[in-house]
């Protein structure tokens, strides 16, 4: 597809074979939207990117996403927006599940439940991807087996597209790297979120597979994974339940960018992003 990117070795413009992904990890509050408005317009330009993925679980008030929050994501330049475990901290999550295209949850909570666990996404700077979302078990709810539902998944979306990417939405390391060597050459890349701490792991597995064991989170970093430091720290020391409003300080967007083989859905390379907001 025609090059957007204005640095482009292979010049502006002309066929370049590969699709930019930015995906942005855990969207936090408000300060974690101010992050997406300013600087994904910016990476889309500066990295002329393909498309835009970005978790956003934590999205309102950092606890689920709303209409209008998914909406003010969107307009800012993201196509497809994820979800987790935070998917029903908001009443209005029915609206964005029954209605919303854009939208997707894990797919493996069970049968019947509203929405989508995957789909697919063109564009005029983009080829036909895959997104797919799945949901962890291990130190988190025992819903249905992620490794079971991504492997017919991947099957299926691969029927339309060899560019995939999964969301993988999971606590525990061992439980990413081993869905993501499971998908190793069947799809285009693993990212797991979750955690909100950026892992440093970024690696392309032999099949070609890009992976990051966790994103981080986008959103105020002097925090405790976004929440304001001593109402956390309060709780771990009383074991009394503390209102945990969502921090302000040091906003950066975190992530990675994967650059992926238009034809053979290979990944060709996977970097981490943590780009701070500038100080208004
Ligand atoms: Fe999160
Ligand atoms: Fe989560």
């Amino acid at each position: 597809m025609a090059c957007s990117n204005t640095a482009c070795p292979f010049g502006w413009g002309r066929y370049c074979g590969a699709v930019k992904l930015l995906f942005v990890a855990d969207i936090v509050g408000q300060p974690g939207r101010r992050a997406v408005k300013e600087l994904v317009p910016k990476l889309r330009q500066q990295h002329g990117l393909s498309l835009v993925v970005g978790n956003g679980e934590n999205a309102a008030g950092g606890s689920g996403i709303t209409v209008k929050t998914a909406e003010e994501i969107f307009s800012a330049g993201v196509d497809i927006i994820t979800c987790g475990d935070h998917l029903w901290d908001q009443k209005e999550i029915t609206e964005l599940l029954d209605h919303e295209p854009r939208f997707v949850r894990p797919l493996n909570y069970p049968a019947g439940t509203p929405g989508q666990g995957s789909t697919l996404f063109k564009s005029a700077s983009s080829p036909t991807v895959g997104i797919l979302n799945l949901q962890g078990r291990t130190f988190m709810q025992a819903i249905e087996n992620p490794f079971e539902q991504a492997a017919k998944e991947v099957e299926r979306l691969r029927q339309t597209t060899k560019l995939i990417i999964v969301d993988f939405h999971a606590e525990a390391t061992s439980e990413k790297i081993a869905l993501a060597r499971m998908l190793d050459g069947r799809v285009s890349a693993v990212i797991g979120t979750h955690t909100h701490v950026q892992t440093a792991d970024e690696q392309i597995f032999p099949g070609g597979t890009a992976f990051l064991c966790d994103g981080g989170f986008t959103g105020p970093h002097e925090s405790v994974i976004g929440r304001e430091i001593e109402p956390v720290i309060r709780r771990f020391v009383t074991n009394m339940p503390q209102k945990f409003e969502v921090a302000k300080e040091r906003v950066l967007l975190q992530g990675a960018i994967v650059e992926i083989d238009e034809q053979t859905g290979r990944a060709l390379s996977i970097r981490r992003v943590s780009e701070a907001l500038p100080l208004p």
